[in-house]
């Protein structure tokens, strides 16, 4: 009998802003590839208990836990929740991202504009990280199977011009996870950051719905056509599985070939 390659029983798996997209897509794919749970994070929290629900008809058990991955103490009450709840965490996925309605994504000139947008970019995509990272750790180190798994964007690895702020929060994210990966590798815990690049969920999909802005963006694709949440969720479950073990401190781009990095 060959192996089966991911292998996520018995594995407790909380994925953030999973209400929708990406982090929807790696909510669902780790239930039905055998997780034992999922919790199921978005600060919407319609949003968590519709993909709980999913969760649950995948045959995963799943919690709805809508907080806000900004806040140290709403962070630090929801994973005392988890223990509550499962005793352990076996995969932390970072996935909520981008900054809501609270901040500017585009600059058109960074160096004329305010900096009053610059906070809610960086307290989510890398004050979040690292929030959850602090939390969830204690919950991982027991069993020697933990994984850490944070979304980040191509954005981050080779720059985009008007996404400054972003891009700054994406590389930390990215810098931080690898300094993770080390402090944490004593406890069997991996940590790697998976790196997307134009990928259709709500955020973008008015976007990449403009087809002259569409064609011209997918010249920079080597496959012509943008991602989906299914191509970025393979890579976070393989990562977030047993199988993921000797993987750690890197980072991955998932990414149609926008940037091919050596
Ligand atoms: N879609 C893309 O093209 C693209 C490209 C590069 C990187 N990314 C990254 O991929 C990840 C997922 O993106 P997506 O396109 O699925 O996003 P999305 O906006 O469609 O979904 C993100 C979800 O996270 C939730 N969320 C946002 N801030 C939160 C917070 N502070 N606390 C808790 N929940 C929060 C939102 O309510 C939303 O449901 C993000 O980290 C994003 O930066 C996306």
């Amino acid at each position: 009998m060959g192996r089966t390659i991911i292998d996520m029983s018995d594995r407790v798996v909380l994925v953030t802003g999973a209400g929708q997209g990406v982090g929807r897509q790696i909510a669902l794919d780790a239930a039905s590839n055998g997780a034992r749970a999922v919790v199921v994070n978005d600060f919407v929290p319609e949003r968590a208990e519709a993909v709980a629900e999913e969760v649950r008809k995948e045959g995963a058990a799943a919690l709805a836990l809508p907080f806000d991955v900004t806040s140290p103490d709403a962070v630090e009450a929801a994973f005392a929740r988890v223990r509550e709840e499962f005793g352990e965490l076996h995969a932390l996925v970072n996935n909520a991202g981008n900054a809501g309605a609270g901040g500017k994504a585009r600059f058109e000139d960074f160096w004329s504009e305010p900096v009053d947008g610059w906070n809610a970019w960086l307290g989510t995509n890398l004050f979040g990280v690292m929030n959850c990272v602090r939390a969830g750790v204690p919950l991982m180190r027991g069993h020697g199977q933990g994984r850490i798994v944070t979304v980040i964007s191509d954005a981050g690895r080779v720059g985009e011009a008007g996404l400054e702020v972003y891009s700054a929060a994406k590389a930390g994210a990215a810098g931080f996870m690898r300094a993770v990966a080390r402090s944490a590798g004593r406890f069997g815990i991996t940590a790697n950051s998976v790196s997307i690049s134009a990928t259709r969920t709500p955020f973008v999909e008015a976007m990449l719905d403009d087809e002259a802005a569409a064609k011209e963006q997918l010249k920079r694709y080597i496959i012509r056509r943008f991602g989906t949440p299914e191509d970025i969720a393979g890579m976070v479950v393989f990562l977030s599985s047993t199988a993921g073990a000797w993987v750690t401190g890197q980072t991955i781009s998932v990414n149609g070939g926008y940037a091919v990095i050596p």
